[in-house]
C-alpha cells in the first residue's frame, strides 16, 4: 500500500503545508543539488539514499550506496540504524527494502511512477491461477519450485515464500538454479522468460524442455504432456529495454570492430546472449569493464545510463552501447533530482511522502523467500572463498 502523505503522522494542517513538487520543478539544477545536500546534512544518519546502477548521474551523485538489485536489498537489510531509506530505483526494489527493513524504518520512493513494466507482466492472481491449473492436471504431484525474479511484486514473492520457493536476481540466478534443479523435479520461473531461459541453458536444459506460460491462455498455451515433460516453465514476461537488443546488433558491431567484446545483461533474449562474449548482472558488467585492460573494446547490452557512466569513467577504454537506438529505462529515469529534493525536504519538515509499505501478511511470506535468497547466496559465496 502506498501513501502519498502519511496522514496519521502529520495531520491535516501539516498536509496543507507540505512542499509541492511543482515548486521544485521550477528550480535550477544547482539549487536542487545544493538543496539535496543541505537536507542530507540535516537528516544525517537518519537517512540513507540507495541508488540502482540504472539511475541517472545527477541522482547517483547524491546516493550513499549504489548497487545492483541484489546488493541494494542486502544494504537495505543492513542499514538498521537509518530511520528513512530513500530508494532511487523502481517500485519492486523499494518494496523489497520495506520487507527486509526494520519495523521502525520507512522506505521512500521519490516518484511513485517509477515502476517496472516487466514486474507488471505477472500478477499474483495470474500466478495463483496458473499454479491451480498445474495442480489440476497433476503436475504438482512432482516437486515444483516456484521461483521469482526480484523484478516482481511483493505478493508474488510471498507466493514463492509460502510454496517452498525463492527469489533470485540476475547476479545469483545461476547458484540458485543449481540448488533448486537438484532438489526439485521442475521449476516455475516468473516473470522474465529470458533470464529463465538463459539460466536454464547454462545447465544444459534443452529448449524443448522449457515450456512458455502465456497467462492469457488455458494451460498457458501448452498441452498437458508438454507441461509434464518440462523441466522449466517460464512465464511470458520480458524487459522492454533489454528486448531492444537483437542478434543483428551483435553482428553489426562485430563487422565494424572484429576485436570488440560483446557484454550483455541476461534479460536480453536468448539469441543475443548465446552469441555474446559474456553476460551477467549490472554489477558483473561494471566489474568486467572496470577490470578490463586499457584500450579494450566493449559493446554493452544494457541500460543507457549505466553505459554512459562507464564511458565517462573509463575514457581509456572504447565502450559503446550495443544498439544505437535509445535503450533507456524510462521508469528508472522518473527519479529526478527534483523528486529527491522534494522527498528529503519533506522528511526534514517531519513529513513522510511516497512511503512504500507492504502489508504484514504479504511481508511475512515475502521475507521468507527473500531471506532464503540471501542465505543461499551467502552460503554459495562462502563455499567459493
Ligand atoms: P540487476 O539485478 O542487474 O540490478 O538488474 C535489475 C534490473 O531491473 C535490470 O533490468
Ligand atoms: Fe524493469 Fe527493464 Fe527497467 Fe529493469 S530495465 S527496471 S527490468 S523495465
Amino acid at each position: 500500500m502506498i501513501t502519498v502523505l502519511d496522514k496519521e503522522r502529520v495531520g491535516e494542517e501539516d498536509m496543507q503545508n507540505a512542499f509541492l513538487l511543482e515548486d521544485y520543478l521550477k528550480m535550477s539544477d544547482a539549487e536542487i543539488a545544493a538543496g539535496i545536500e543541505r537536507a542530507r546534512e540535516t537528516l544525517g544518519s537518519r537517512v540513507v539514499i540507495l541508488g540502482h546502477h540504472y539511475q541517472r548521474d545527477d541522482v547517483i551523485a547524491h546516493a550513499d550506496l549504489t548497487g545492483d538489485s541484489y546488493q541494494l536489498s542486502v544494504m537495505a537489510a543492513q542499514r538498521k540504524d537509518a530511520e528513512f531509506i530513500v530508494f532511487c530505483g523502481v517500485h519492486f526494489m523499494a518494496e523489497s527494502a520495506d520487507i527486509l527493513g526494520q519495523p521502525h524504518q520507512k522506505v521512500i520512493l521519490p516518484d511513485l511512477g517509477a515502476g517496472c513494466s516487466m514486474a507488471d507482466m505477472a500478477t499474483v492472481e495470474q500466478v495463483e491461477d496458473a499454479w491451480e491449473q498445474l495442480r489440476e492436471i497433476g503436475v504438482l504431484k512432482q516437486k515444483v519450485a516456484p521461483i521469482t525474479y526480484m523484478n516482481s511484486s511483493a505478493a508474488i514473492k510471498a507466493f514463492c515464500g509460502r510454496n517452498g520457493g525463492v527469489v533470485c536476481t540476475s547476479s545469483n540466478a545461476v547458484p540458485l538454479f543449481d540448488i533448486y534443479l537438484k532438489e526439485y523435479d521442475k521449476m516455475f520461473f516468473f516473470p522474465d522468460q529470458h533470464l529463465g531461459r538463459n539460466t536454464g541453458a547454462k545447465f544444459g536444459i534443452p529448449l524443448e524442455k522449457m515450456a512458455l506460460w502465456n497467462p492469457f491462455e488455458e494451460l498457458g498455451g501448452n498441452t498437458e504432456e508438454e507441461l509434464h515433460a518440462a523441466k522449466l516453465i517460464l512465464w511470458r514476461g520480458h524487459c522492454s529495454v533489454h528486448g531492444r537488443f537483437k542478434p543483428w546488433h551483435v553482428d553489426q558491431v562485430r563487422a565494424e570492430q572484429p576485436d570488440i567484446k560483446v557484454l550483455v545483461h541476461p534479460e536480453c533474449m536468448r539469441e543475443v546472449v548465446e552469441i555474446s562474449d559474456l553476460n551477467g548482472s549490472t554489477s558483473f558488467i561494471i566489474n568486467t569493464v572496470t577490470n578490463a585492460p586499457s584500450g579494450s573494446k566493449w559493446a554493452v547490452g544494457t541500460e543507457l545510463n549505466l553505459v554512459l557512466r562507464l564511458q565517462k569513467q573509463f575514457p581509456d577504454k572504447e565502450i559503446r552501447l550495443l544498439a544505437p537506438d535509445l535503450c533507456m529505462c524510462a521508469t528508472m529515469y522518473r527519479i529526478a533530482p527534483q523528486n529527491l529534493a522534494w522527498a528529503l525536504d519533506n522528511l526534514v519538515a517531519g513529513r513522510v511522502v511516497n512511503q512504500i509499505k507492504v502489508d504484514d501478511a504479504t511481508k511475512h511470506y515475502a521475507l521468507i523467500a527473500l531471506e532464503r535468497m540471501i542465505n543461499l547466496t551467502e552460503q554459495n559465496q562462502s563455499k567459493k572463498n
